[in-house]
């Protein structure tokens, strides 16, 4: 899979999701020869560059964020196809100069008219932005190449938000035309959750309401806000990550098989599954949200959310979210989805616990197996990417005592190839006009429509939970699962 003649412009270079991901990203992909040798990067901000100067700022983020080795000679053919256009998004110049510039590099560079537009923008932005792609007549491919557009989150923060967004983007271009990043799609871990429950037959018996007595799907950082107030704050962890993230990382888990791996039929069963998912009653009872106080972490004194710099100290953002869901078809009926997610927990860990019933009956002494938890499967999203099944075994010795042992499947001992960095793997999606890893609007739209009364439940009650930094999080999310007769895995 390597792509064909092509180039990237992306708005929002100078920002922080382009120096860190992006760009690193392409040279990566350069690095590994999946990309056309007259591959050409465009950059658009409001900065007083010239084309070495963008080449610079490249050259620094590639250094310092790229995953594969650095090498003069890769380097030398991705920079002598970079260009830098200086402008504002309203400035009809800047936009002609960006269509002569990709004209120019469609003879220089052979890049075959074919040309993917990354939105890196803040959201008040994108309107703008497609509607001065379509009137400089760039969001229409010349005949024989293609035009994309490649959509970075947030999509709104609410339904109707999304759906005014989505009009926007179709006012401009056809569905086909349309990528929506959703990064954690492109994670190896997250692809294989398909692998995992489709390619094989000794899980999908037990993966239902039968066996399956719940599942949590944890996403937990031990990050804080960073330099992101302007974005966080009023958005919260419910909108950042669990209306996009864990409900993708849900729909994958509980879809049924979908008839092939194409884009179209993928969609359709993340899509049944999702419209399955239904709120329980009594909100405050099983939705939790925290926000940290300082507190201690990796050794080091951390502040806490309302003393971050450009947080309002009034705030009632989010900074952890804990939510029940229970999906409505046969295979689920009864069993509880619990997401949680936060900002300055324990330590950064993503996984998915299938966690099975009890035996029904137990032939053993109550005493030999008092140690003996739930049989669960962990799909390791990150950082220690793998698979995890925890079973009983007997403990040696001449007592029946059974304790819980773990069976480890590890990416890093089983294969030799490194994952690809997800947004690597997505660019590359994008160049090719593979839309499997990237979500639909349809699926963008019913993610808020199952998030939005939790939200609103949240304005109308009160303040978020006090959490100290570097714990699990707010009391409350543990006695939401005690009152159900669960507890929180400890990753
Ligand atoms: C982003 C969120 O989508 O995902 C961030 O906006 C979060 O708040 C990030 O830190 C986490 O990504 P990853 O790949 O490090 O789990």
């Amino acid at each position: 899979r390597i792509a064909g003649p092509s180039g990237l412009v992306i708005f929002g270079v100078t920002g922080d999701l382009s120096r860190k991901k992006l760009m690193p990203a392409v040279y990566d992909l350069a690095n590994r020869g999946l990309l056309p040798p007259g591959f050409s990067l465009v950059g658009f901000a409001r900065r007083d560059w010239e084309h070495e100067d963008f080449a610079q700022v490249v050259r620094d983020a590639v250094r310092e964020h790229a995953r594969t080795p650095f090498r003069e000679e890769v380097w030398e053919q991705l920079a002598q196809g970079m260009r830098f256009v200086p402008g504002v998004f309203d400035d009809d110049e800047a936009f002609g100069t960006l269509k002569n510039t990709i004209e120019a590099l469609d003879k220089e560079r052979g890049t075959g008219g074919n040309f993917a537009f990354y939105l890196s923008v803040p959201p008040k932005f994108f309107p703008t932005v497609v509607q001065q792609l379509k009137k400089h007549g760039l969001s229409d491919a010349p005949e024989g190449s293609w035009r994309r557009a490649v959509v970075e989150k947030p999509f709104g923060h609410d339904l109707k938000s999304a759906q005014e967004l989505n009009q926007v983007v179709y006012g401009v271009f056809r569905a086909s035309q349309v990528f929506r990043i959703d990064h954690y799609l492109g994670k190896e871990t997250v692809q294989n959750i398909l692998a995992l429950r489709f390619a094989n037959t000794m899980f999908e018996p037990l993966w239902n309401r039968s066996y399956v007595d719940h599942v949590q799907i944890t996403m937990a950082e031990d990050i804080g806000i960073g330099g992101r107030a302007g974005y966080y704050d009023g958005i919260g962890s419910a909108r950042d990550v669990i209306q996009n993230h864990l409900l993708q990382l849900l729909a994958l888990t509980a879809m049924e098989e979908p008839s092939s791996f194409d884009a179209k039929a993928l969609v359709q069963e993340k899509l049944k599954v999702l419209n399955a998912v239904r709120l329980p009653d009594d909100l405050g009872l099983h939705t939790v949200r925290g926000q940290y106080t300082a507190g201690w972490q990796g050794g080091e004194k951390v502040p806490g959310y309302l003393d971050e710099e450009g947080i309002n100290p009034q705030s009632k953002t989010d900074t952890y979210a804990a939510i029940k869901l229970e999906i409505d078809n046969r295979r689920w009926a009864g069993v509880p989805f619990y997401l949680r997610t936060g900002k300055r927990l324990g330590r950064r860990v993503t996984e998915i616990a299938v966690v099975f019933q009890r035996a029904p009956y137990s032939p053993f002494n109550a005493t030999d197996t008092q140690e003996l938890g739930q049989n669960a499967l962990v799909i390791r999203v990150q950082p220690d990417e793998g698979v995890t099944i925890r079973f009983g075994s007997k403990v040696p010795g001449t007592s029946m005592e059974i304790r819980d042992v773990t069976m480890d499947f590890a990416y890093g001992e089983s294969f030799t190839e490194s994952s690809p960095e997800a947004y690597e793997r997505l660019i590359l999606d994008v160049l090719l006009g593979d839309a499997n890893l990237f979500p639909r609007h349809q699926e963008v739209e019913r993610s808020w429509e199952i998030l939005d009364p939790v939200e609103e439940y949240w304005e109308a009650h009160g303040r978020p939970e006090p959490y100290v930094a570097g714990t699990w999080g707010p009391k409350a999310a543990d006695e939401m699962l005690k009152r159900d007769g669960r507890s929180w895995r400890r990753p």
